[in-house]
């Protein structure tokens, strides 16, 4: 009772305080600056009148000064004209969380867009968030399933990992992030598509996830042609939701497509407020700003974020600064193969160039043992792949590329995978020790 009565004084004393206004000053390029109002950095606030049938649109402060506030907006620009008022909420963006959100698809800054109505059953948090003290978080023990056999076997994901699939345009990065969100037993899935072209939204939603994967999911859609600000947003509000479901203690998938996009997207924001470019004209923020998004993902004291993040490799230069610093930070990476795209082996997944590094601590010692067997075999026929092909390589020279050899159909069953089949975890182990010792190498 009680509470309700502080709940009514508080919102009583925010109606009655007096609200702050200043004027847009100037609108360049991407920004407003606006003089007159006392922000800090993170704040929200409306600029146009309400009343003047010109619209508003919300921004977000994202440079201060002493001589007034540079803004960054949600929303496209138009109709705003220099002089306009901008009203100041108090504070920074607040995030829906909460089990309203299960099967709803919401924009950049948590905004339903899916035409299902407001949102229900939600909590409001504040956007910024700590990550869980290094210590105070649970070691990564327990492997998750994707229902991707290559990944589960070959790259086993831990709960509370943050892996990286790294790939050139067009190699199936995001189909592959459909068939997990479809296959893994984490109990919730947060997906956050940022700077994809529209037309493959629909298509995501409808044909790769389906309505049986939407129902355990989130969808955070961002699409190329919105402000780089709500594309940025996109990745902290998914981050922001999947951290909510943690700490009620679920076991929660996070998948980014695609983390280079949301790079891209601060690129544009840093040089708009006068950043200098440095590596390929990311400017330095942008490295930090990486660094913060995948830190928040992880374990925390009870419950998990396990973070898959695409990373674009354009023109396969595996040292581009994004992947550079992606790969320096997450705990594993999977690489896709345009070679085998083209082949038409799905998912392109090159499990030797691929590697998890928590995989050793989630798999048992006969799991381990039959990975390493296929890993070997892979290993021994792409050294001899030369000799194969010119027809030079004489059976019985090396076990392993015989065996590599004898059972082709067996080992390619295994590792190619239709977008429309899931195996459970225990099947993928128990195909893979069938495989392996009807191969008879150790
Ligand atoms: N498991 C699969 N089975 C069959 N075809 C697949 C599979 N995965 C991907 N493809 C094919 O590869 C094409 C490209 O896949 P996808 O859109 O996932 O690539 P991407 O890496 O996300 O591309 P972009 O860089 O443009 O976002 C798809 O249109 C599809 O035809
Ligand atoms: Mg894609």
């Amino acid at each position: 009772m009680s509470l309700a009565i502080d709940d009514a004084v508080g919102l009583a004393r925010a109606a009655a305080a007096p609200q702050r206004y200043g004027r847009v000053a100037s609108v360049v390029g991407l920004g407003v600056d606006v003089v007159g109002l006392d922000c800090a950095i993170g704040d929200v606030v409306t600029i146009g009148d309400p009343t003047a049938g010109s619209g508003t649109v919300d921004a977000e402060v994202v440079a201060a000064s002493l001589t007034g506030l540079r803004c960054m907006p949600y929303a496209h620009l138009s109709g705003i004209q220099a002089g306009a008022p901008v009203r100041a909420h108090g504070g920074p963006l607040l995030v829906p969380v909460g089990p309203g959100l299960l099967g709803r698809v919401l924009d950049g800054v948590g905004r339903p867009i899916d035409g299902r109505g407001p949102l229900t059953d939600v909590a409001w948090v504040s956007l910024d968030n700590t990550p869980p003290p290094a210590l105070e978080r649970t070691r990564i023990t327990e492997p998750l399933q994707l229902g991707v056999r290559v990944m589960d076997t070959l790259t086993t994901v831990g709960r509370g990992q943050r892996m990286g699939l790294f790939a050139g345009s067009g190699v199936g990065k995001s189909s592959l992030l459909s068939m997990i969100a479809r296959g893994t037993d984490a109990a919730v899935s947060v997906i956050a598509l940022v700077g994809e072209r529209g037309r493959e939204v629909r298509d995501f939603l409808e044909d790769d996830l389906g309505a049986e994967g939407l129902a355990r999911s989130i969808v955070v859609v961002s699409t190329s042609d919105e402000p780089a600000l709500l594309r940025l947003r996109a990745a902290f509000v998914a981050t922001r939701i999947a951290e909510a479901f943690r700490d009620g203690g679920a076991d929660v998938m996070l998948m980014m497509d695609s983390l280079t996009r949301v790079a891209m997207a601060q690129r544009e924001i840093g040089l708009s407020v006068g950043e200098p470019p440095a590596t390929r004209g990311y400017p330095p923020s942008t490295f930090s700003l990486l660094a913060q998004l995948l830190e928040r993902a992880g374990t925390g004291a009870r419950g998990s974020v396990t973070g898959m993040y695409t990373v674009l490799v354009d023109g396969d230069d595996h040292n581009e600064p994004v992947a550079d610093a992606a790969r320096s930070i997450l705990d594993g990476h999977v690489v896709l193969d345009r070679k085998l795209a083209v082949a038409g082996h799905f998912p392109s997944i090159d499990p030797l160039a691929s590697i998890s590094r928590v995989a050793s601590r989630v798999t048992t010692r006969e799991q381990a043992a039959v990975a390493a067997v296929l890993r070997r075999t892979l290993a021994a026929r792409k050294a001899a792949q030369d000799l194969i092909d010119v027809g030079a390589y004489a059976r019985g020279s090396n076990p392993l590329v015989d065996a590599a050899l004898n059972h082709e159909a067996g080992i390619t069953a295994f590792l190619q995978q239709r977008m429309d089949e899931q195996t459970p975890f225990d099947d993928a182990w128990n195909r893979l020790a069938h495989l392996t010792t009807s191969m008879g190498v150790s």
